[in-house]
This record gives structure tokens, C-alpha cells and sequence, in this order.
């Protein structure tokens, strides 16, 4: 690794008088190791990130969701029966969300879909709390049904507050095939159900990102596994974060719009656009990753699928000519949200539905992380650093409060 590529950042020792010797780290946990994982690494070159030794690029291209979903759960790609035997589970689940949960979903308001998926499955782990136990082959029993159940949550209950009707799973589809349906409403073609995969194969995880690390916290304390989720699903929803591919549609769409006044294609508008936003100190999403520093090598994968689709030709260069443009002002590379935004658009997807699509195979990732976590567990609990003030002593209200 090339000293260049990352930052030097610093790490203190500070002695604290008959406390013993604290690690103060930067900022942001920036270029710490808090523990290992065999589940997922990501390289800063983007030559090497892995899956359980594979590497995502190739398993973006080639592998379908089961396969991928058995890798990061179990550790090894799965042989016939054992392929057979998990799809038939992930499919059995998905048709069996529980009622109370459709019923519960019709009152919600119409909000930001991502509160839909956190309240879901909070309410998963309420139904399923009678046969929660951190036995092994009981905590795989509800990663299949996470993993099953919260897609189909998000797609219900969008499409209920959206637009007042929703498709339920249909028996024997095929994972992803249903998963686009379900939220499109409507039959997808063979295509747009393996673009649609594959990007849920390169979402499913990514070392200790903020939502993985947010589990793995929650699962530290040996709360269930729903609440961890519900707890990386909100971690995820932020902009700097999962919420990045809706930011990124939504400055391409805007970009779009002004090009069409202007008269000037989108693809060589674009510079201008991302220019005028950079000379406004404004941050381009999209753009940017705390460990990538060079290319994140899921964009090549989306891109593959990006150009089969409608508009794929114009739509590359768009990406080529911003890219272009920010990697010779800051430096920066795009991430997947830039592709997966223009992926979503092209397969007829509502913006909102983005970052849920994001949680859909990343709770692949979360689940396989909290197993990790519980099996082999020790509470993360850091130290601060306090710096407020010292030796106030309290006063009642009459007397803090006379001026
Ligand atoms: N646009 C413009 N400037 C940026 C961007 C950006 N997208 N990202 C970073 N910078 C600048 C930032 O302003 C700062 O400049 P300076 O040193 O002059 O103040 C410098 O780069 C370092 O930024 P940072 O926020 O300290 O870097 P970080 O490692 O904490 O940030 C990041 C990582 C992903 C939060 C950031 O790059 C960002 O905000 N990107 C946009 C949001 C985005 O696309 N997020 C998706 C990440 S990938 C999918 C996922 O895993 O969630």
C-alpha cells in the first residue's frame, strides 16, 4: 500500500494519572481497526475488495442473489442441495410476512421509505421474539427471514403510502425478479431482474461501513438481531451514506432540466453544472468514500448493466464527463451510488425506493456481521475524552436562573 494513497493520521497515547495509557484515534474512527471480520475487505486501490475471498466484481457479474447471500452468511459458495435448500427458505419467507405486518403497514404515513423498513423490522423481531435464541442455527433461522421479510416490507409499504395498493410475493419467483416487481408494480424482463441483482450482490457488504459498524454495536450488547437492523437501516438512510444514490438522481435530474433550458446536452452540461456546484463548496454525492481513494471497482459491474439499458450510451457519458471533472478538481472518485442512481432510473424505479433498495441486499451484509459479532462477542464500549466544564455544583431553578 502506498503511503500516498491515505492520510497520515494520528494516533496519541495519553496517560491519565492512575487510570493506565488511553489510544486517542482520529476523528471519524478514520484508518482504525477495531476488530477483524472474515465476512468482507475493502481495499483502498479498489483492486481487492472481497467477499469471503472473492472479489466483488466478479461476483457482481457472476453470481446470483442466493449465491452471493449464501457466501457472506455461511462463508463458502453454496453446492446444489445445499443452493437449493437456502433458496427454497429465502423464498418461503418472502411469501410469509405475517399479516399483522401488512395490516400495520396500511397506517403509515406517507413518509421517507427508510422509517417504513426500520418500523418493519422492529415489528418483525415483536412477532418473532417468542422463538428468539442465540443458538447458531436459530440466529441463520432469522437472518433468512430478515433477509426474506424486509425487502418485502419496504416495497408494501411504499407503494401503500404512495400510491394506496401494493403486489404481494409471488410463490416460486425468483428472489430479485419479485423484488423488482413488488416494487415497480409491475413484470420486469430478464434484463432489468439481473441489473436489478446484480446490484443488490454488490451492495450486500463492505467491511465495517457506518451501518455494518452500527449492528455490530447494537449486536455487542446481545440485543436481537431485528433491533441491530433497525438500528443499520437508520444508519444507513443518512446522505453521507445510503441516502447518497436519491442525492445523486436528484442532482442528475436537476442537471438534466437545466441543460434542456440551456439547450446543451446533459452530457457536456454536466462539467458546468459540477463545476458551478464545487465553486459553491457544495459536496457533489455520489462522489468521495472514506476507504476508496482511487475507484471503487462496483462501478465498473453497474456500468456493465447501465449501458444494456434505456439510454445506457448517454448515460455512461454523463457519468465518464463528471467523473472527469472531479477527479481533476479534488480528486475524487464516484462511488456506486452515482451508478446505482442512474441503474434505478433507467429501470423505472421512484427515487425514494433507492436507498430501501440499498438495505434490501445489505441486510445480507448486517445480519452476517451480527452473527459474526455474537458468536465470538465482546461489548464495544470506547472511552471519551471529556472536555466540558468541571466543578459546577447544582442550584435551584430561582437561584441558577436570577439575573
Ligand atoms: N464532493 C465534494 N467534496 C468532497 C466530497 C464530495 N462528494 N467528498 C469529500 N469531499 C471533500 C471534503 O469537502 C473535504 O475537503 P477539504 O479537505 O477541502 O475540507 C475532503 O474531501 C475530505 O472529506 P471528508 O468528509 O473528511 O472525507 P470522508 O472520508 O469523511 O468522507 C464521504 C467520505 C463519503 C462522507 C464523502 O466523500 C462524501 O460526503 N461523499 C458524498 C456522499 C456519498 O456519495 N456517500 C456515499 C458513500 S459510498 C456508499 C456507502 O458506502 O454508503
Amino acid at each position: 500500500m502506498s503511503g500516498e494513497l491515505l492520510k497520515r493520521v494520528e494516533c496519541k497515547l495519553e496517560e491519565i494519572p492512575g487510570l493506565g495509557t488511553f489510544i486517542v484515534v482520529p476523528k471519524g474512527l478514520e484508518q482504525v481497526i477495531p476488530d477483524t471480520t472474515a465476512i468482507s475487505g475493502v481495499d483502498p486501490r479498489g483492486e481487492q475488495t472481497l467477499y469471503r475471498g472473492y472479489t466483488i466484481e466478479d461476483l457482481g457479474m457472476n453470481a446470483n442473489f442466493y449465491e452471493a447471500a449464501y457466501l457472506i452468511s455461511r462463508g463458502v459458495l453454496p453446492c446444489e442441495d445445499e443452493y437449493k435448500e437456502f433458496k427454497k427458505r429465502v423464498d418461503y419467507w418472502r411469501g410469509r410476512v405475517p399479516e399483522k405486518v401488512y395490516d400495520a403497514l396500511k397506517m403509515l404515513p406517507k413518509t421517507h421509505p427508510m422509517y417504513y423498513g426500520a418500523y418493519g423490522a422492529l415489528l418483525l423481531g415483536q412477532l418473532y421474539a417468542p422463538e428468539w435464541s442465540l443458538d447458531k442455527d436459530s440466529l441463520y433461522e432469522h437472518q433468512i427471514r430478515l433477509i426474506a421479510q424486509l425487502p418485502v416490507i419496504f416495497a408494501a409499504a411504499y407503494n401503500l403510502a404512495y400510491y394506496g395498493t401494493f403486489v404481494r410475493p409471488e410463490s416460486g419467483a425468483d428472489h430479485a425478479w419479485d423484488l423488482l416487481r413488488m416494487i415497480t408494480m409491475r413484470e420486469p424482463s430478464a434484463l432489468e431482474a439481473r441489473a436489478f441483482e446484480s446490484s443488490l450482490v454488490l451492495y450486500m457488504d463492505h467491511g465495517f461501513n457506518a451501518s455494518a459498524f452500527t449492528v455490530r454495536v447494537v449486536a455487542s450488547t446481545l440485543s436481537d438481531m431485528y433491533s441491530a437492523i433497525a438500528a443499520g437501516i437508520a444508519a444507513l438512510k443518512g446522505p453521507l451514506h445510503g441516502g447518497a444514490n436519491e442525492e445523486a438522481m436528484k442532482m442528475f435530474l436537476d442537471a438534466w432540466r437545466k441543460a434542456v433550458e440551456k439547450g446543451v446536452p446533459l452530457e457536456e452540461y454536466i462539467v458546468e453544472y459540477i463545476k458551478e456546484k464545487l465553486a459553491r463548496k457544495e459536496r457533489i454525492m455520489g462522489f468521495g468514500h472514506r476507504v476508496y481513494k482511487i475507484k471503487d471497482p462496483r462501478t465498473d459491474v453497474a456500468a456493465y448493466y447501465i449501458k444494456q439499458l434505456k439510454d445506457g450510451d448517454m448515460w455512461l457519458k454523463v457519468l465518464k464527463n463528471a467523473e472527469k471533472v472531479m477527479w481533476e478538481s479534488k480528486r475524487l472518485p464516484s462511488n456506486i451510488d452515482l451508478y446505482t442512481a442512474i441503474l434505478y432510473y433507467q429501470l423505472g424505479i421512484d427515487i425514494p425506493m433507492y436507498t430501501p433498495i440499498f438495505a434490501m441486499g445489505r441486510v445480507v451484509g448486517w445480519t452476517s456481521h451480527y452473527i459474526e459479532q455474537v458468536l465470538d462477542n465482546r461489548l464495544i464500549r470506547p472511552t471519551e475524552k471529556y472536555v466540558g466544564p468541571v466543578g459546577l455544583k447544582y442550584q435551584p431553578m430561582e437561584v441558577r436562573c436570577r439575573r
